[in-house]
């Protein structure tokens, strides 16, 4: 803890491009203090009228005391506002404002938000500052740290992006209060997928204190929110640009966006999906003979006690085969799975027999 409020906080180590994380309740009334450290010029928040309904006072208010002239843009709120239409709308603004290189973007709000104020700083005259105050859960354990900033395209997930990693991370764990029970859950599912590929005391963590994460504990979210930033911190300061290392952290994602494609960004939500494609993936794993059976049935059991969901609607098999085949993780048209070899532990296997890769699709349908 420091600075006399209830805060931890983590490093990225990337050299000149550390920054912190911090992480703690009623964090959000620093903001304005700690962005003014980064800049004495302008501030654009970006945020979602959901999430500015709920933070965007608060944080501008913050900004202002802090002695900086703030503006704002909203974009419409929902996966399929994450788009080059909506970040050109971005830019326009921050042309209209004349925002200059020293101006820094603040991006308030989930994944969308994060992922797309992160990719308008990066492409705005050459790439501008930005800070995370992520407000969901899956945007404080995942999205906000590491630097992949982006946007979808119609014929993919993620197809536009870059990596630009922001200055400061703010995760105050207050926000997560008022996240509809579908989103907190969703977020759960990237929380368990650090478990099962990296970290096995998490993952029995998760497993002891399903009652009180389901509760939204606030001592709960400190460890876990803490955990799988300390973890994603080491992973990226080790390779930032996914040449090996990072991609673990895509473990259930092959399937996973796969049947968000399928779902048509509407059905799934993220971290829905990466929970079915985990448990797919472990299913490969068992059809390899990697992964032992109870060890799945662990991962499963978790799942479904997190009420996230481990079947996957009626989809055509060969659908899901080959929404994959379009994925940014597969190259040239070769499939790479990450999949888990026990609890806390992974492989990477290169092109497996597609009949069992089928298997283990049908076995989660
Ligand atoms: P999201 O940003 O759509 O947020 C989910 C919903 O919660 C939205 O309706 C939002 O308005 C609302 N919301 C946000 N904060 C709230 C709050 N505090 N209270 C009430 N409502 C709130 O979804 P998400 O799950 O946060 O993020 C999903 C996105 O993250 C996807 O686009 C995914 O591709 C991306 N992602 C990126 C990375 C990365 O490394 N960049 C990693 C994982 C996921
Ligand atoms: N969410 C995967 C990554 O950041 O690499």
């Amino acid at each position: 803890m420091s600075e006399g409020i209830a805060m931890q906080e983590l490093t990225v180590p990337l050299k000149d491009r550390s920054y912190p994380i911090r992480i703690g309740t009623d964090l959000l009334s620093h903001c304005g203090r700690w962005t003014a450290q980064i800049t004495s010029s302008r501030i654009l928040v970006i945020s979602n009228p959901t999430v500015f309904k709920l933070y965007g006072a608060m944080v501008e208010k913050s900004l202002q005391e802090a002695g900086l002239e703030v503006h704002r843009a909203l974009i419409p709120d929902g996966e399929e506002y994450k788009n080059m239409e909506e970040t050109l709308q971005v830019v326009d603004r921050a042309l209209q404002l004349h925002l200059d290189r020293n101006s820094v973007v603040v991006a308030l709000g989930g994944g969308v938000v994060g992922d797309l104020a992160g990719f308008a700083a990066a492409i705005y005259q050459r790439g501008i500052s930005f800070v995370q105050i992520p407000t969901t859960l899956l945007a404080q354990v995942d999205s906000s740290v590491g630097g992949k900033v982006g946007v979808n395209h119609p014929r993919g997930k993620n197809m536009i992006g870059a990596f630009h990693q922001p200055r400061l991370v703010i995760a105050d764990l207050n926000t997560l209060d008022t996240l509809e029970e579908r989103d907190y859950v969703s977020g759960l599912g990237e929380v368990v997928k650090y478990g099962v590929a990296w970290d096995k005391d998490l993952f029995n963590y998760l497993e002891e204190h399903t009652g009180q994460i389901m509760q939204r504990d606030k001592a709960c979210l400190q460890h876990i929110v803490y955990e799988c930033c300390r973890i994603k911190s080491e992973i990226v300061g080790q390779d930032e640009q996914e040449k090996g290392l990072r991609a673990v952290l895509n473990l259930g994602h092959t399937f996973g966006h796969s049947l968000e494609k399928l779902g048509g960004y509407r059905d799934h939500r993220h971290g829905e999906a990466v929970a079915m494609g985990m448990v797919i993936a472990a299913y490969l794993a068992e059809e390899l003979g990697l992964i032992q059976p109870q060890e799945t049935l662990r991962i499963r059991c978790l799942l479904q006690r997190l009420d996230l969901p481990v079947q996957s609607p009626e989809y055509d098999p060969e659908a899901v085969y080959s929404g994959m085949l379009g994925d940014k993780k597969a190259s040239h048209d070769q499939l790479r799975f990450v999949l888990p070899t026990g609890i806390g532990s992974f492989t990477m296997v290169d092109n497996p027999d597609k009949d069992l890769v089928l298997k283990a699709i049908k076995r989660a349908i």
